[in-house]
């Protein structure tokens, strides 16, 4: 059996309307569905676009939002069954680190504070002086000095404050963390070296992680298996290795093709996959296959009206689509979209320079300490360089075309890559993790509710 297991998660947020009465017309299909199996020791990570329900799944395994259905079993035990008093035992084991850490830190108490505030409530140790020994202990191996327990959060930059947020996992010696984002309000120079000490404690102290990320270069080098999300759902997973070597479902095909491969020689025989339509609304999913309406490969009637199950198709691939094993074979031609060259115009040969995160690296407490371990990450910069270049350039052509109806149509279609698969849509996941945020530092306020 393994440590953590969902079975057919669900979690389904009720649109209320009415002055007087509250009527529910109708529902935000956040979770619909999700099983999957987390080994001890291992990392999953959980990818996908910003509200497609990642968070909700990682808040629904804690139980801070209701489970419409399903099951969420910790090492044998049914947490969605759990009475309220056993889940708050429960939560111990499983400890969740946040996107935004400053929000997630209460400003007015000092570090020792709020890392004894969950070991309090969990009685662990006997005194604060014990209390305080252990978290000092944490604090070295996360890489901050001992004297920050008399500080507050705002004192620590970006990396730092995270560095809190992991120790304050830590403290309660969780089975499995659940890390939301837990690079993506971080520069980019400072988000490689939160990546590797999450991998380094995980060495260290045999941890089990779930990361989740809106960004696959994120997760690839950190992860043993990864999951790919899609407007509440699994598409496909495998583990990391396989997924990145070859993706089966379209829409982790989509994903993949905008990442910008370090070769050279593969980088420039790399296509991209151009997605048409705009992400559904979760209150309003589409019938059948979920992906159908910006699927290049969907096929008429059967994606639109059967939904496809996740399903093994071999090499340790599961992939919810009817047609995984045409596509992969070519036997199946595009029914819409493009596949273009992504060529290395206007990429820099060194990304990372240039780039205003590059420029002005955070004052991280260990800065120096570990090179970027995820080369993947520094391309991201240069992804967007290249996307807006030649939305820029689409636009420029619309403006002189001889025929401007269909230079109009590449804009567009350059806006869309813009916006289409966009692991990077940082806007939309401001928002979401707003109200988020706002949760966690209520959470943060009441420490019987959050550890
Ligand atoms: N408490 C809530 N009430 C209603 N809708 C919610 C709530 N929390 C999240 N949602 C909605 O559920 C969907 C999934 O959100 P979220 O889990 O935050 O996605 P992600 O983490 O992938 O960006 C979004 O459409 C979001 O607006
Ligand atoms: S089932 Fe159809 S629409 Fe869905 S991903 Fe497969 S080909 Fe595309
Ligand atoms: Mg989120």
């Amino acid at each position: 059996m393994s440590l953590l297991e969902l079975d057919g998660v669900k979690v389904h947020f009720p649109i209320k309307k009415g002055l007087l009465f509250d009527r529910t017309v109708g529902h935000v299909y956040a979770v619909d569905g999700v099983s999957l199996k987390v080994e001890a020791g291992e990392t999953y990570g959980l990818v996908g676009e910003s509200g497609c329900g990642k968070t909700t799944l990682g808040r629904s395994v804690l139980r801070l939002v209701d489970i419409t259905e399903g099951s969420v079993v910790l090492d044998g035990t049914d947490l969605a069954k759990l009475p309220g008093e056993e889940m708050r035992r429960f939560r111990r084991r499983l400890q969740m680190v946040f996107q935004d850490p400053l929000g997630s830190l209460n400003p007015r108490q000092n570090i020792e504070s709020i890392l004894s505030e969950g070991m309090i409530a969990h009685g662990i140790g006997k005194d604060q002086e014990e209390r305080r020994e252990k978290i000092k202990a944490i604090l070295d191996k996360v890489g901050l000095p001992s004297n920050a327990l008399a500080r507050y959060p705002h004192e620590f930059s970006g990396g730092q404050r995270q560095r809190i947020g992991i120790a304050r996992a830590l403290v309660l010696e969780p089975d499995v963390i659940i890390c939301d984002e837990p690079v993506s309000a971080l520069d980019v120079s400072v988000q490689a070296q939160v990546i590797n000490l999450l991998e380094e404690l995980q060495e260290e102290l045999g941890l089990t992680y779930v990361v989740i990320a809106h960004d696959l270069a994120v997760v690839r080098h950190i992860s043993d298996t990864i999951g790919v999300m899609y407007l509440g759902s699994l598409v496909e997973e495998a583990p990391s290795d396989a997924l990145y070597a070859e993706p089966k479902h379209p829409y982790t095909k989509a994903l993949m093709s905008a990442v910008p491969v370090p070769d050279p020689e593969v980088e420039d025989k790399r296509e991209r996959i151009l997605l048409t339509g705009d992400l559904p609304s979760p209150a309003n999913p589409p019938s059948g296959c979920r992906f159908h309406t910006r699927c290049p490969w969907a096929q008429a009637e059967r994606c639109a009206t059967e939904r496809p199950e996740l399903r093994d198709i071999g090499g340790g691939h599961r992939v919810a689509c009817h047609y995984a094993e045409d596509i992969a074979s070519g036997k199946l031609r595009l029914t819409k979209g493009e596949v273009v060259s992504a060529t290395r115009e206007g990429v820099e040969d060194n990304p990372t320079e240039d780039t205003p995160e590059a420029e002005a690296p955070e004052a991280d407490a260990s800065a120096a300490e570990t090179p970027a371990k995820i080369p993947a990450q520094a391309e991201k910069p240069a992804e967007k360089a290249v996307v807006a270049e030649k939305a820029v350039e689409a636009e420029d052509k619309a403006a002189t075309a001889e025929e401007p109806a269909k230079a109009e149509g590449k804009a567009e279609k350059a806006a869309e890559a813009k916006a289409s698969p966009k692991p990077e849509a940082a806007d939309e996941a401001d928002e979401a993790d707003e109200a988020v945020a706002s949760d966690e530092a209520k959470a943060s306020e009441e420490p019987e509710k959050a550890v």
